[in-house]
């Protein structure tokens, strides 16, 4: 083995790359002879397309085609584009004339210019027969249903007796958390760029599956998977929303078809708001029951979310409760409701940033009334196995988490008292909570190929969102091989490398990262297989299981003066060896449960006749497993944490309960934090390897950094104020 690359913080390898414009992001594929494609999108939140007028925009300046639900070709499914994993989507591709929700595609322009096509659409005229539409998640609840199933899992779940837990209850906290309807708008906007050559269809698109975009499309279309190419080097961010195939991206397909021309469809910033998913809208009643000392006797977590008409997708907000404390007697129930909006999808830590606001407010609310430190209630409530199952824990360390954030805050000096810190006219409050989200590992494949020079290229089809990817997997298949990092490139992101699932769900590093490891392994064999057989080598005819590669350099173990240098090995012989490797879990999961945890520890300062909510100090641990590279694990917790004060403080999309469209659909009036809103920052990391879950012994980072921070601002702002607000986003309004 070489010496450690793995877990080292170097610089992103695709970094100059992105700071210098070289990195092409979707959108900025331009094939010779692309036109470009806007969507028109529906007004009215129900109803029927009672008629499109579109001659006169035919005849406009550029104007090639006008795709509407009159005109466009028949898809073989009725536009029902059966898809799994990750989702089964419900698209709209012109395929009848039905409304289900304001906003709703349901015509595409296409032109020679943008701006012709933009000016276009707009006089696209549509009359529709409205019908009343669902709108409001207060009414529609009547309505509340139980959903087949939850990404992960089965809508309810309950373990022990409730009626045992209730009677054992000395001390019992029972409230309603509710967190807003929101949408993902990640930097990079969703874009697709379709080009056929004959019957094959190359897609630019900007996604975390490409593989999923290649088999939703072919679906779609009726076609071979074959016959579609997915290409996207690089993500400007993801968080879930690019996790699915939406209408956009069939509809760019469908257009490029029509008009005989490569076709470019870029997702407006106000279309971000509707046709591409966001996060859902949750209710989420608990009920803790404890003793006196703490221990819970009774953990309940009823949770109502919204989906659209078209299609379920359940907010899994019940996740962390089946798993984060060691309560004897549990249930938890997922419902939904119907409303006439785009269909709700994953949103960074689906099911646990929504989740741990109401359990993690609810714990900070019972350590109050039973006076015992927050800190120490969760301790003493540690978990010895996850309590829905039973199932051993591959590793948790989330006790380390909490005393060494607790440490490194400051938490000892903290009065518990309410109202008991201020500054000038500034309250000052402190807050914790704990952090989590599950583990999960898919099957992936990649390739590594020697070349003459001596340098590597190992591909996977994966993608990176910006997290990292591109270095990490070098960094795996340097140390795996032997090689300095700087002779590896890691390529991604094309349906034609060994497939690998979506980047979503953090399961990425550990998902591929083993499949990288073990092509790399098989790579090496057959580097040691070619020295060993080649008669002008210091190393012929020595055993090639003795040996070993390090820093570039072939060897034979215990006697290091017989070597070569594996660039004069490959030029020599004149080979080119490649070599595969795959990975995918075993059946850990059905005896362990594989989880990450952390813990939040935030100071926040709440102005006493204004209600401002600042955010000056936020320190944080983490038990992740073992780090791929520190640095941009760091920063990806960074991110996670910066959001999280963007959930708790700013973030919700306003539906206008009487059209059906959002008030705030653009990024003026949707708040997010900016850099003036996030104070210092404090990242750790305990010591872990677990390598029951992967091989390369790390559980995934992308997700979990969002979670627990909005319950610890709220716990910081109750101990600031005296007022415990359990409705996100925590607004002036509220503390006036
Ligand atoms: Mo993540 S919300 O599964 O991309």
């Amino acid at each position: 083995m070489s010496e450690a690359v793995i877990g080292r913080p170097v610089d992103r390898v695709d970094g100059s790359l992105k700071v210098s414009g070289g990195a092409r992001f979707a959108a900025e594929f331009h094939p010779s002879g692309a036109a470009y494609a806007v969507m028109v999108q529906s007004t009215v939140p129900n109803g029927r397309i009672t008629r499109i007028v579109a001659g006169e925009v035919r005849k406009m300046p550029g104007v090639l085609a006008v795709l509407t639900p009159d005109n466009a070709p028949a898809l073989p499914k009725k536009g029902r584009a059966a898809v799994n994993p990750p989702a089964g989507r419900v698209l709209s591709l012109l395929q009848d004339h039905e409304v289900h929700y304001n906003g709703q595609p349901i015509a595409v322009v296409v032109a020679e210019q943008f701006e012709q096509a933009v000016e276009a659409a707009a006089r696209v005229k549509v009359s529709y027969a409205a019908r009343s539409a669902k709108l409001a998640f207060e009414k529609a609840k009547a309505g509340a249903y139980k959903p087949k199933q939850l990404t992960h899992g089965k809508p309810d779940s309950s373990w022990g007796s409730a009626e045992a837990g209730l009677r054992a209850s000395e001390a019992r906290v029972e409230q309603v958390y509710t967190t807003p309807m929101e949408h993902h708008n990640p930097m990079e906007l969703h874009a697709t760029v379709a080009h056929w050559e004959g019957d094959r269809l190359t897609l630019y698109d900007a996604t975390q599956y490409v593989s999923g975009v290649r088999e939703t499309t072919a679906k779609a279309l009726g076609i071979p998977a074959e016959k579609v190419r997915v290409i996207c080097p690089f993500v400007g961010g993801g968080f879930g929303a690019k996790g699915s195939v939406w209408s956009h991206v069939i509809l760019a397909a469908m257009a490029a078809r029509e008009v005989g021309r490569p076709v470019k469809l870029v997702v407006t910033r106000p279309q971000m708001f509707g046709p591409v998913g966001g996060r859902p809208q949750t209710e989420q009643r608990v009920l803790l029951g404890a003793r006196r000392d703490g221990r819970l006797a009774l953990i309940r977590h009823e949770v109502i979310s919204h989906t659209s008409v078209m299609e379920d997708y359940a907010e899994a907000a019940t996740q962390p409760t089946r798993a984060l404390y060691a309560a004897p007697n549990g249930v938890t129930t997922q419902r939904l409701v119907q409303l006439n909006v785009g269909v709700p999808t994953f949103q960074r830590a689906p099911g646990e940033a929504t989740g741990t606001f109401a359990i993690e407010s609810a714990m900070d609310e019972l350590a109050r009334e039973l006076r015992i430190d927050p800190v120490e209630l969760r301790l003493r409530n540690y978990p010895e196995v996850e309590p829905a199952t039973g199932r051993r824990w591959s590793s948790n360390r989330v006790r380390e988490c909490h005393r060494l954030a607790a440490e490194r805050f400051g938490w000892s000096r903290r009065n518990a008292e309410p109202r008991s810190m201020r500054d000038g006219r500034w309250l000052v409050g402190w807050g914790m909570a704990t952090a989590t989200y599950p583990a999960h590992r898919m099957p992936a494949t990649a390739s590594a190929r020697l070349l003459r020079d001596g340098s590597v290229i190992v591909q996977s089809g994966t993608q990176d969102l910006g997290t990292g990817t591109y270095t990490i997997m070098a960094q795996i298949a340097a140390e795996t091989l032997g090689v300095p990092l700087s002779r590896v490139r890691f390529e991604l992101g094309d349906t034609t490398m060994p497939k690998a699932p979506v980047s979503g769900g953090s399961m990425t590093a550990a998902s591929v990262g083993p499949a990288v490891q073990n092509a790399c392994r098989a790579l090496r064999d057959k580097v040691m297989a070619l020295a060993a057989g080649d008669a002008a080598s210091p190393l012929h005819g020595q055993d090639a299981s003795r040996m070993d590669l390090r820093d570039g350099w072939i060897l034979v173990a215990n006697d290091g003066g017989r070597r070569e240098n594996v660039e004069s090995l490959m030029d020599r012989t004149g080979a080119v060896l490649e070599a595969r490797g795959e990975a995918a879990p075993g059946k850990e999961e059905e005896e362990y449960a594989s989880r990450s945890f952390g813990s939040v520890f935030i100071e926040v300062r709440v102005h006493e006749s204004l209600g401002t909510v600042r955010v000056p100090r936020i320190v944080s641990a983490y038990s992740v497993g073992r780090l791929m590279n520190a640095r941009l694990a760091a920063s990806q917790m960074k991110g996670g944490i910066v959001w999280g004060v963007g959930m708790a403080l700013f973030e919700k999309s306003d539906l206008d309960e009487h059209y059906g469209r959002f008030a705030n659909g653009n990024l003026a009036e949707y708040h997010v934090p900016v850099n003036a809103d996030v104070g210092e920052m404090e990242v750790h990391f305990v010591d872990e390897n677990d390598t029951v879950f992967s091989p390369l012994g790390g559980r995934g980072i992308g997700e979990i950094g969002i979670t627990g921070v909005p319950a610890a601002i709220a716990n910081a702002v109750w101990h600031a104020t005296g007022r415990r607000i359990r409705d996100l986003p925590i607004t002036l309004d509220k503390l006036l």
